[in-house]
């Protein structure tokens, strides 16, 4: 996600600024910039594609920007290519205004359409420049930064963390929040703006956390706050204790937990990308329900948990949608010259950089297939060659092992579901939107299971020693097993195998002795029965059981070593829910075993060579 800093005080501003952005680089991003007040009373803009560095070139490590006010930006691209153009801070046109954000404003595209009718033009593909310009629309008529604000955030639905400059203000920066994290400083007469604490922790361990809708007004020396009515609110200041490099990681002690923390915000943003006024909207993806009617075959290529996704993609689209639906490895499809015809092709990838899924996007363009990229990464390689972009809303991933972005392809698997049934006829306007409120429902029931992994961190703890673990289930729940497995296995060394629990006595379940751990998936509940037959078929010849079980699942508990429950959803979803306590057991057995949990040996985040 992007970071944002601001600074006022007696330094100059624009070397504390690049100091801060180099602190929140670990966030992602892939251009950055800089808005300062000069001495003159002019607002100066730098902005620069790419990494921080050329930046830090083009301003000669900010001292070619002169000035003690001003505000800056690391981008994560969630609205309009990485570039220059689309770089913040963005501004209105006489340039008295400017603007960093954090966030998506999910309605920007009918606030551009309000601005545009009243005479704005606009020079980005960003939602931050619509946010901008509708600060300025609100301060050219009220004539009231705080008012400006205020109404600005009274009109936009999303997330932000916004911090805004203005001319006529010299020496203040104002700023708000939704969602989006944003803590204030103090320290000596200088003030500080961030998105997290790493940023301003050199300067200052005196903090203030901004709560959702709270204005900020930063002055030399301190700052006020201020509800949505522009009447001041006091707040209490908080001492940070963490290090720089815990601050990093929000206080988790691996990008890894804080990145499985992060899913129920994650799940949210990706189904607010599509969900619009009850349906499901695709447009942004570029798919018209035309383009969705006219599709009869479908491919899903990936890798690793991509893969995995395309597993579940598989399951639920053939059950709701009855397209046929089938998924390969990206490494195999690129290769094995496979018989198509007019199938839609998508390809799943975190990254968009993964060079096998590239190659089979390339291969089945190259045969005249469109294809469907969903990609968490905009501009990626693959999002900028497929047809048609679905946008993970994950925000940076930093661990190797992929968890809020595996959730978020997903989510993104069920929408292109729900939405081609519906426009093939298969279900009616009343399943429709039950799956649609099961989908929604998802973010809470994920947030209680976060509050669960205590239980799995003990149950790692018991079976530590294991040294093969197998994980066994049908229908979606094999594809859980799949995910299940590899998180294991990437970051735990631990071995482990993932079987559709039918397959077991085709001779694997030869490989069951005493003590090895079988790891049943028991949510499919007309399949329920066969695979806890098999979970105890393998416990006679000496295996230790346990089972991630959904709420409503009736089980003998005492036939079983351990028992994860999960609250019930709707069949074709549950599989987000079944997945959390995968990451944890894998991520604890990790942290047990030593390992470096972010970055497991041999591994890299994104494959891009073959
Ligand atoms: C998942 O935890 C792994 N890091 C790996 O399997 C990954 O999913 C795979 O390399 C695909 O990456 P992509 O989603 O960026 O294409």
């Amino acid at each position: 996600m992007c970071g944002i800093v601001g600074y006022l005080g007696k330094k100059q501003a624009a070397p504390v600024l690049l100091d801060g952005l180099r602190k929140l680089e670990y966030r992602g991003y892939d251009s950055a910039g800089l808005a300062i007040m000069t001495p003159e009373g002019e607002i100066d803009i730098a902005k620069a594609k790419g990494r921080l560095k050329v930046l830090e070139e083009l301003t000669r490590g900010g001292k070619s920007l002169s000035g003690v006010c001003g505000i800056g930006h690391t981008r994560w691209a969630t609205h309009g290519e990485p570039s220059e153009n689309n770089a913040h801070p963005h501004c209105n046109d006489e340039k008295t205004i400017a603007a960093v954000h954090n966030g998506i404003i999910e309605n920007y595209a009918e606030l551009k359409e309000k601005l545009t009718r009243k005479g704005y033009n606009f020079y980005s593909q960003t939602d931050t420049e619509v946010a901008t310009k509708l600060v300025d629309y609100y301060y050219k008529k009220y004539g009231d930064p705080i008012r400006a604000i205020s109404e600005f955030a009274l009109r936009v639905r999303g997330s932000y963390a916004l911090a805004v400059i203005n001319k006529d203000y010299p020496d203040s920066i104002f700023a708000i929040r939704k969602d989006s994290p944003m803590i204030v400083g103090v320290a000596g007469g200088d003030a500080f703006l961030a998105s997290d604490v790493p940023a301003i922790l050199k300067y200052t361990k005196s903090v203030y956390y901004v709560d959702n809708m709270q204005i900020a007004r930063l002055e030399k020396g301190g700052v006020t706050f201020y509800n949505l009515d522009g009447e001041e609110v006091s707040k209490e200041i908080v001492e940070i204790s963490w290090d720089a490099e815990a601050a990093e990681k929000g206080g988790y002690e691996h990008f890894m937990l804080k990145e499985i923390h992060e899913q129920p915000k994650v799940v949210k943003d990706t189904l607010n990308y599509i969900y619009r006024n009850g349906g499901l909207d695709f447009s942004e993806v570029g798919l018209s329900d035309g383009d969705f009617k006219k599709i009869n075959g479908i491919v899903v290529v990936g890798c690793g948990s991509a893969y995995h996704a395309g597993v579940v993609m598989q399951y639920v689209t053939e059950d709701l949608a009855r397209v046929p639906v089938r998924v390969e490895l990206a490494s195999e499809f690129r290769y094995r010259n496979p018989v198509l015809t007019d199938e839609l092709v998508i390809a799943i990838s975190q990254s968009g950089e993964t060079a096998d899924t590239l190659a089979a996007v390339r291969a089945a363009r190259e045969k005249g297939l469109k294809t469907l990229a969903i990609v968490n990464v905009v501009g990626s390689s693959i999002a900028r060659e497929a047809d048609y972009v679905f946008y993970t809303k994950a925000g940076p991933e930093i661990s190797v092992a992929t968890t809020k972005a595996y959730s978020a392809q997903l989510i993104a698997c069920y929408a292109f579901a729900i939405k081609l049934a519906k426009l093939h006829g298969q279900i009616d306007g009343d399943y429709y939107a039950k799956l649609l409120k099961e989908l929604l429902s998802l973010p809470e029931k994920i947030e209680y299971l976060l509050s669960r992994k205590e239980l799995i961190q003990k149950f790692a703890a018991k079976t530590m020693d294991r040294n093969d673990v197998f994980f066994i289930g049908r229908g979606t729940d094999y594809a859980v097993c799949i995910e299940g497995s590899l998180k294991l296995k990437e970051i735990s060394y631990v071995h482990s195998e993932a079987y559709a629990a039918g397959e077991l006595k085709h001779g694997t379940i030869s490989l069951i002795e005493d003590g090895t751990l079988v790891l049943g998936i028991l949510t499919q509940k007309n399949l329920v029965e066969k695979t806890l037959s098999n979970l105890i078929e393998t416990a006679s010849r000496g295996a230790l059981i346990a089972a991630i079980a959904a709420e409503s699942v009736k089980l003998s508990e005492n036939s079983l070593d351990f028992v994860f429950r999960i609250p019930d959803s709707d069949e074709h979803f549950i599989a987000s829910l079944a997945v959390i306590p995968l990451q944890f057991f894998a991520y604890y057995l990790s942290v047990l075993r030593g390992n470096d949990v972010d970055k497991p040996r041999n591994l890299a985040k994104s494959v891009t060579v073959e």
